[in-house]
């Protein structure tokens, strides 16, 4: 992805995509700020704290103080890796461990609509809904990267990508939309002060969900995609 260049300090030449993809301190913060850096990644930090009328100051002191946090952290390198070790990422890290656990948060969602219905007759069925259909869109979408796309980014075959790459980034979008109808449904994963156990693990384990597909839908919008272009069978174009 090209860099836009303005203003002096070079984070703010970067778009939120980049930044979140390259060092996890930024997407931890971006996260705690509401900020979407994976299908909105291409924007700047100081065009989106406009919107959202946030000072950008005060999220790069909190990233500053992530960073702090946690000194041993480093950025991470991923121009190093080959194309198989960046799809082998993915899959390992976020394909493999959604399936299990996108069938347990399912189940969660079930039964807490079934046990607590009376006390949210509309929101925990939607809620369960809205839960079943980010499952069944996430399966269908991984089944595509894995069966058509990422076969063609190991391969190099730059010039194939990008018609399915246009699809996978509309999917991108699609799934953006239905978290946020899943944050916005549980009051941004806030459980009521009588919640069960129950009901607070199945919002924890959806924000802790968000967040993993943030990072994935990142990494591939703003790592692996844009590296698979610049290949074909084994030249960077
Ligand atoms: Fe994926
Ligand atoms: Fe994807």
């Amino acid at each position: 992805m090209q860099h836009e260049i303005v203003g002096k300090n070079p984070a703010t030449k970067e778009t939120l995509g980049d930044r979140a993809a390259r060092d996890p301190a930024v997407a931890r913060v971006f996260a705690r700020f509401g900020i979407d850096y994976c299908c909105r990644g291409w924007q700047r930090l100081d065009e989106v704290c406009q919107k959202l009328g946030i000072a950008a100051e005060d999220v790069e002191q909190a990233i500053q103080q992530e960073i702090a946090r946690h000194p041993s952290e480093k950025k991470i390198g991923w121009d190093q890796l080959s194309l198989r070790d960046l799809v082998h990422h993915v899959l390992s890290i976020y394909h493999e461990p959604l399936r299990p656990e996108m069938e347990r948060l399912q189940g969660l969602a079930e039964k807490v609509s079934r046990v607590h219905r009376s006390k949210e007759p509309e929101m925990l069925p939607a809620l369960e809904e809205a839960v079943h259909d980010l499952r069944e869109d996430l399966l269908y979408h991984m089944q595509k990267e894995e069966i058509v796309l990422f076969p063609l980014i190991v391969e190099q075959r730059g010039p194939l990508l990008t018609g399915p790459m246009a699809v996978m980034h509309h999917e991108h979008e699609t799934t953006g939309t239905l978290l946020s109808r899943i944050r916005e449904l549980t009051g941004q994963f806030q459980p009521p002060e009588a919640a069960c156990n129950s009901w607070r693990a199945l919002y924890s384990g959806l924000e802790a969900l968000e967040f993993s597909i943030m990072q994935h839908i990142n990494f591939e919008e703003h790592i692996l995609f844009p590296r698979g272009l610049q290949y074909s069978q084994g030249t960077e174009l």
